[in-house]
């Protein structure tokens, strides 16, 4: 779209596509202004919390800010437009919200023609929006996660505005496609397949904020991914909160192993990832179309919750301990070099020592490469939020500290195994503490830092895995 030839003194177009592109249009007249006022063009801050889901909402923002010609700064301080894309899966995500808001408000004091926005998925929450309107005013603009997709028609309401703007929507059932994008890295980008969830896990708030499930058809996924391939990407990560139900609410279904079919075929993507997997909806189709890929990485992400089938039921994870171990020897059958990581909840109401030890048997028996550990948070309006016999932190503390150490060195053996081989890696940056060095990720996503230069920077090179320091590797090239 050229947004030259966009005329802002018509009025917005009612197509969802075309009318963003028309704000950014209005917005970039806005910035011309700003730069015949200031002398100098005006930055933005993007700054995210939460999930690859979020991350990859922050950089479609970002694509938008730099569309209308705010300069990317890091620094929140600095800049004239910040924005919080926000998670609030556990109540730290959004005590550290909290923090970022007070540390700007001396700074807005000094600069008031300061934006402020926030977004994301604590917003989508009454009570943090009721908060925010009474203890933090310098807020500017408020929206949800339903309607991102109008994020350059809220920018330019709030620029021309004086007021707080707010705009959140309860759910939709929309998936807005064609709009505007951008990528963090040339080489690799996240591709959203599905939003939302149906699961409703008893402990989590995601289903209440990012809404019912929806799938974006084949066809639009395939054509994202043909064009990212078109610009050099080599790799792509699948995201959706549960992409092993992907398809399931099309007109024409289409299952999640069926997608993958088709993005292997597409020329040019060397590498497919894909998080996060349900272990109740992981098919035995998806692990015959993992076994026979040449594309699909040698790592699943497969969270486990807890090992007690007790709590499992209360979590609403609908399988068993036993179900899920099958599920992890039927996957290393079909790839046996296959690394698996996890995500455990420790503390949820009603754990007892036995469930908890529960918890460290599967951690023994599939020895993950790495896992998320996490103690539980209760989030309002959750049914486990409500449920009798929340454990006493001091008790949760105690357990949380065992399974750490448990997974921790568990995860140093795994990680050593492949000592001395020599794989392929996908180079992402230069080191960031040496710059004589690169660093580039293993298929089974492992970190390899080795001698090279910025010119290898999404390349994929063979590795000699030298030496492995827990969860990453120093290694030597191999030119063949
Ligand atoms: N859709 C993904 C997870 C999204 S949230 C899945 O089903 O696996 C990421 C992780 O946060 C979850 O796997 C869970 O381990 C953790 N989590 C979610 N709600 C939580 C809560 N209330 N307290 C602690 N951890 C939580
Ligand atoms: Fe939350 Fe469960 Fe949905 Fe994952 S699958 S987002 S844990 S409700
Ligand atoms: Fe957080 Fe929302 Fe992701 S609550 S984990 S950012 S979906």
């Amino acid at each position: 779209m050229d947004l030259d030839k966009i005329d802002i003194n018509q009025a917005p177009p009612m197509e969802e596509a075309a009318r963003q592109y028309y704000f950014i249009a209005e917005c970039r007249e806005w910035v011309k202004d700003f730069d015949e006022k200031h002398g100098r063009l005006p930055k933005s801050c993007v700054t995210t919390f939460g999930c690859q889901m979020n991350a990859r909402d922050s950089e479609k923002l970002a694509g938008i800010l730099a569309k209308t010609g705010f300069v990317e700064t890091e620094k929140e301080q600095e800049a004239d437009f910040v924005i919080f894309n926000t998670c609030t899966v556990r109540e730290n995500a959004n005590m550290r919200v909290y923090g970022h808001l007070g540390q700007l408000t001396p700074v807005k004091r000094k600069r008031p023609h300061m934006k402020i926005a926030l977004c994301g998925c604590m917003m989508q929450e009454p009570e943090v929006v009721e908060k925010i309107k009474k203890s933090y005013r310098i807020v500017d603009l408020i929206f949800g996660t339903h309607n991102i997709f109008k994020f350059a028609e809220l920018l330019f309401t709030c620029l021309e505005s004086d007021r707080m703007v707010i705009d959140i929507w309860k759910d939709t059932d929309k998936i807005v496609e064609n709009l505007p994008g951008e990528r963090k890295f040339p080489f690799k980008s996240g591709v959203n397949v599905m939003f939302g969830c149906n699961n409703f896990c008893s402990y989590c708030i995601v289903p209440y904020v990012r809404g019912r499930e929806r799938s974006r058809k084949p066809e639009a996924v395939l054509g994202e991914i043909r064009q990212l391939a078109k610009d050099g990407v080599v790799e792509v990560m699948l995201l959706g909160q549960n992409v092993n139900s992907y398809g399931k609410t099309l007109d024409e279904p289409c299952t999640f192993a069926g997608l993958l079919r088709q993005i292997e075929e597409i020329e040019g993507i060397e590498r497919i990832r894909f998080m996060t997997s349900h272990p109740k909806d992981l098919s035995d189709e998806l692990i015959e179309v993992m076994k026979h890929s040449r594309k699909i990485c040698r790592h699943l992400h497969l969270p486990v919750q807890s090992g007690s089938t007790a709590i499992l039921k209360k979590m609403n994870r609908r399988y068993t301990k036993e179900q899920y171990l099958e599920l992890v020897r039927k996957l290393r059958e079909a790839v046996p070099d296959i690394s698996l990581t996890t995500d455990i909840i420790v503390g949820f109401p009603g754990e007892t020592e036995e469930d908890f030890e529960e918890t460290l048997d599967v951690v023994r028996k599939v020895r993950y490469d790495s896992a998320f550990t996490f103690i539980y948070s209760r989030r309002t309006g959750t049914p486990a939020a409500a449920m009798e016999d929340q454990v006493p932190a001091y008790v949760v503390k105690n357990r949380f500290d065992r399974l750490l150490a448990e997974v921790q060195n568990i995860s140093a053996e795994v990680c050593a195994v492949h000592t001395g081989n020599v794989m392929p890696v996908l180079v992402e940056s230069v080191n960031s503490h040496d710059d004589a060095l690169v660093t580039g990720r293993l298929s089974n996503n492992l970190l390899v830092h080795f001698p090279g230069d910025e010119s290898l920077i999404g390349q994929i090179v063979n590795v000699k895995l030298n030496e492995c320091k827990g969860f990453y590797y120093l290694g030597v090239q191999e030119i063949s």
